[in-house]
């Protein structure tokens, strides 16, 4: 069995460790200091790990503006999204070419990595969303984030010395080289990927095991970064996940782990992106349902599905599964789409999101159809949760 081969042909490692760590605390000890953000954490730990493979550091400019205009880095590596280092300008004035930067979380002060300042250059905002985000509209939250952020950015390569500790879940963390020895472990040639920032309701369902019926396992893989404030909490949801895959998905051919990135919310592009970070985690296909990584109505409903048709199955080197948007159909009395199903809308069963949120704000569950009831159940008192901290 040969595993899939990582983005780039190789997965990085940027964790130092026992006399490597000591010596670069030391060296860092009268180092300057960058300041970084909880999402910029989860970014450096991510790169250290190897989930953005090939990246081994925050983007230089010329990685940054190919990434941009074209969604390649210079050297013609396919990657949809920029990965950089913001720094407050008066900050970056005091910092040196080819000097070392500690990266200390701005929160609690502990040093998370090392960066090699190999270039500090000032970036368009604007210029990034639309071409990222198709939108300069404030009202997007990725384009939102982007534009609270200083412009000056820092490149180069990193070193993670501390690893965030997970608050909650801890059992459910796996780094892309572990999930890669364990889904060889178990004997999965073929495993699909599936994102997600919702609770899975049965259109999800339906899609994973829709998949499930032609690989050899399903690899749950929640984003469990930072989401805008009206996603579900990634706590609330996790119960929910564990008691959907309690009730109803067979225990050898799922695996559940999260993923700790930020959610962009940039439709397309970031379809590419969690492609690609899957691979790294060792899929072999990677799930793209209806309006993926969509917010509002700023994408098409398949235009997710569409971009990857911008690259060759070479480059990419994973197999997107693309699924048509999925219901329940009360004619047909089962799960469908408009490849399945000969029926009216009428007859469809879809419920909005800000309908779905109302119900289970006054304690109704959603039909079974549309959300299995051990589900609802965890949302509903999710929220109930939520309303007592407010
Ligand atoms: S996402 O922002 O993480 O993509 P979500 O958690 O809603 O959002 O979706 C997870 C995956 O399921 C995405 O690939 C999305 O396209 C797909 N999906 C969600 N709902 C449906 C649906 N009703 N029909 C088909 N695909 C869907």
């Amino acid at each position: 069995m040969t595993a899939i081969n990582p983005h780039g042909g190789q997965l990085i490692n940027r964790l130092v460790e026992g006399e490597a760590k000591a010596f670069l605390l030391k060296q860092l000890s009268d180092a300057p200091v960058i300041p970084i953000s909880r999402w910029t954490i989860s970014d450096l730990d991510l790169i250290g790990v190897g989930a953005f493979s090939p990246l081994t550091g925050f983007m230089n400019q010329e990685d940054y503006e190919s990434v941009v205009a074209s969604m390649r880095l210079a050297d013609g590596t396919v990657w949809s999204i920029p990965i950089t280092l913001a720094v407050q300008p008066e900050l970056a004035a005091t910092l040196k070419i080819g000097a070392t930067a500690a990266l200390v979380g701005e929160e609690d002060q502990i040093t998370y990595g090392a960066i090699n300042i190999e270039s500090i250059y000032t970036i368009d905002p604007l210029h990034e969303a639309v071409n990222v985000f198709k939108t300069s509209d404030t009202a997007h939250p990725g384009v939102q984030k982007l534009l609270e952020r200083p412009t000056t950015v820092v490149g180069g390569s990193i070193q993670v010395i501390q690893r965030p500790k997970p608050e909650r879940f801890e059992d459910y963390y796996f780094d892309p080289a572990e999930t890669r020895r364990l889904f060889a472990e178990k004997g999965w040639n073929t495993v699909v990927g599936f994102q997600t920032r919702n609770p899975v309701h049965r259109a999800h369902e339906y899609i994973q095991k829709s998949a499930m019926e032609i690989v050899d396992a399903l690899f749950l893989n929640p984003l469990v970064g930072e989401t805008k404030s009206d996603d579900v909490p990634a706590d609330v949801r996790m119960r929910s996940y564990l008691a959907l895959l309690e009730g109803y998905y067979p225990k050898d051919r799922v695996f559940l782990g999260v993923f700790p990135a930020a959610m962009r919310y940039a439709g397309p592009r970031e379809a590419i992106f969690h492609a690609i970070v899957r691979k790294n985690y060792g899929c072999t296909h990677f799930i793209v349902g209806r309006d993926h990584a969509g917010v509002g109505d700023y994408y098409g409903t398949y235009e997710a599905q569409e971009i990857f048709r911008r690259f060759t199955p070479e480059e990419l080197d994973i197999t997107p599964l693309f699924f048509e948007h999925s219901f329940f159909c009360t004619k047909c009395g089962n799960m469908a789409s408009s490849k399945t199903c000969p029926h009216n809308k009428e007859d469809h069963l879809t419920l909005s999101g800000t309908k779905v949120r109302a119900l289970l704000r006054d304690g109704i569950c959603p039909p079974p159809e549309f959300s299995r009831p051990e589900v609802a159940k965890i949302l509903i008192e999710g929220m109930a949760e939520q309303t007592a901290n407010v």
